[in-house]
Formats: C-alpha cells, structure tokens, sequence
C-alpha cells in the first residue's frame, strides 16, 4: 500500500466501536449470543458498502483484551463466530480486494481462531479496496506498552513511534493508518482501550443505535456528518474544507447482501 493512499483525504480509516449486541437481544427476550450473531450480519453489511462511501481502512473492534472478564459461555460462543465468520469471509473478501488483518493479542486465542485469521491474513494480502483489521483480544494500551519496549531508545519521534506500533500489529514497514472517523453505537461514549494513539485528531460519531440495528443508511450518515466538519489539527482553517456530499444510494434503497 503506499503511503499516498493513507493521506488521500477522500479516502479514510473509519474504526468502529460495535457496541449493543447484547442490550439488542435482551430486548427481544433473546440469549446475548443472539445478539452477537446479529451483530455479524452488521458487520457484513458495513463490509460491503464501506469501499463505496470513501472508506479505505475500517477496523471493527470485535473482542478488547476486558473482554476475558465475561462469561465463559459468552466467550466461547463470541470466538466461535469470529472464526466462522472468517472462514466463510475470507473467499468473498479474496474476490473484492479486501485485504484482512487482526491486530491484538494471538496468544490467548484458540488456536482454531488464530488458524483462521492467519489464512484469511495471507489469502488477502494483495486486497487494494479496503483494508479490513479486526481488533481481538485487543487493548490500545497494552499494545502502547509493547511499541515503546520495542522502540527503545530508537523512539525519537513520533514517526519512528508509529511504525514499532504497526510492527505491533504485525504490518512492520507501513504507514501506521491514523483513525479519521471513530464511531461507537449503542448510546455509549467512551474509548474502552481502542486505538487510543490513533484516533489522536479523529472525529467523534456516538449513534445511538444498537450495533445489530446498524446498516447502510446508518454509514452513510456518519460518513455525511463527517465530510461536513472542518478538520484544522490544531491550526486555522487553511482551506481544508469540508468534503463534498456523498452521492445519494442508488435508487435511494438498500443494497442487497447475499
Ligand atoms: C458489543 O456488544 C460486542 C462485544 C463487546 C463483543 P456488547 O456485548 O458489549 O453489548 P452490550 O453493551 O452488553 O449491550
Ligand atoms: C468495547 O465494548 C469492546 C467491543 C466493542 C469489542 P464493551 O461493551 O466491552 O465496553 P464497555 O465495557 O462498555 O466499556
Ligand atoms: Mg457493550
């Protein structure tokens, strides 16, 4: 990937917080696991439109390294869909150019999961559409900790900072994608310990709608919000204006998914 595609302002990292599965199925009188497996299909869903709304990079925090402290059963089942869900992706994404990474912890995987993520890892590794991380068993400071080790001393800069930090995440040698639109569902407004260097100068989008709920329309309309705020990084406006409007949904409907 080259570094010109990271700072192509049309084109963005978005990373998204998927939060609500469980308050999703609670509300229906559903198991919680229900509530991930329908959190699945959201995420399939956003998969498959976010190329088209100007998104180059999105990560999707699947599993954060707090996570461990939930129920044996609930565990289970979540890395039990992580795996499925890879395994019967990782064809399609092959197909679409999409390259698939995961950044967090390994070790503590099941070994079934980690077997997956790593063939869709090298199955993907020509995709040029869309990079597709999914954080698991992921903890932005435990992953700060192990930047700075890795760094030592050669840390001088906030560049040479960035890349121990890709190194981290298993991408030594690329551009450390900053977050552009950082988006958290279900009501919540908080980090919970996700991309916390990263998302430095990114804007903020708090919907709250639940993560199973959320769709097309709901993308779009972070996506809208966000090419209308000015982004100054600390300076005055220097003409980095807001981005056009998104052309409209064809045929103003949802695509269909298979
Ligand atoms: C997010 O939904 C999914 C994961 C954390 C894996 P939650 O499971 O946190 O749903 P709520 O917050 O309990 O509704
Ligand atoms: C953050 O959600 C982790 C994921 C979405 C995977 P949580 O539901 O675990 O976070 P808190 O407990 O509300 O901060
Ligand atoms: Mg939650």
């Amino acid at each position: 990937m080259t570094q010109s595609t990271w700072h192509d302002e049309k084109l963005i990292h978005a990373a998204i917080i998927m939060d609500g599965n469980g308050r999703w199925a609670t509300a229906k009188g559903m198991p919680r696991i229900a509530g991930h497996r329908a959190g699945v299909q959201a995420a399939r869903r956003v998969i498959e439109v976010a190329p088209d709304l100007g998104i180059r990079a999105l990560t999707l925090y699947a599993f954060s390294a707090d996570n461990w402290k939930r129920p044996a059963a609930e565990v289970r089942g979540l890395m039990a869909l992580v795996e499925h869900f890879v395994r019967r992706e990782v064809e399609r994404c092959e197909r679409q150019g999409v390259e698939v990474l995961a950044v967090g912890r390994r070790d503590r995987l099941p070994r079934s999961v980690r077997a997956a993520i790593e063939e869709a890892e090298s199955r993907t590794r020509r995709g040029a559409k869309l990079t597709l991380r999914f954080a698991l068993d992921y903890s932005s400071r435990d992953a700060l900790v192990q930047a700075a080790a890795l760094a030592g001393s050669d840390c001088a800069s906030r560049e040479a900072f960035a890349y121990a930090l890709a190194s981290v995440y298993g991408t030594p040698g690329r551009r450390l994608p900053e977050v552009d639109l950082l988006i958290r569902t279900a009501g919540e407004q908080r980090l919970s310990d996700f991309l916390l260097w990263e998302s430095a100068y990114a804007e903020l989008h708090f919907t709250p709608t639940l993560w199973p709920d959320f769709g097309e329309e709901d993308l779009r309309a972070a996506m809208s919000v966000y090419r209308q705020r000015n982004r100054t990084f600390g300076g005055l406006d220097e003409g980095r204006h807001a981005l056009p409007a998104l052309p409209a949904a064809p045929n103003g409907s949802q695509r269909r998914l298979a």
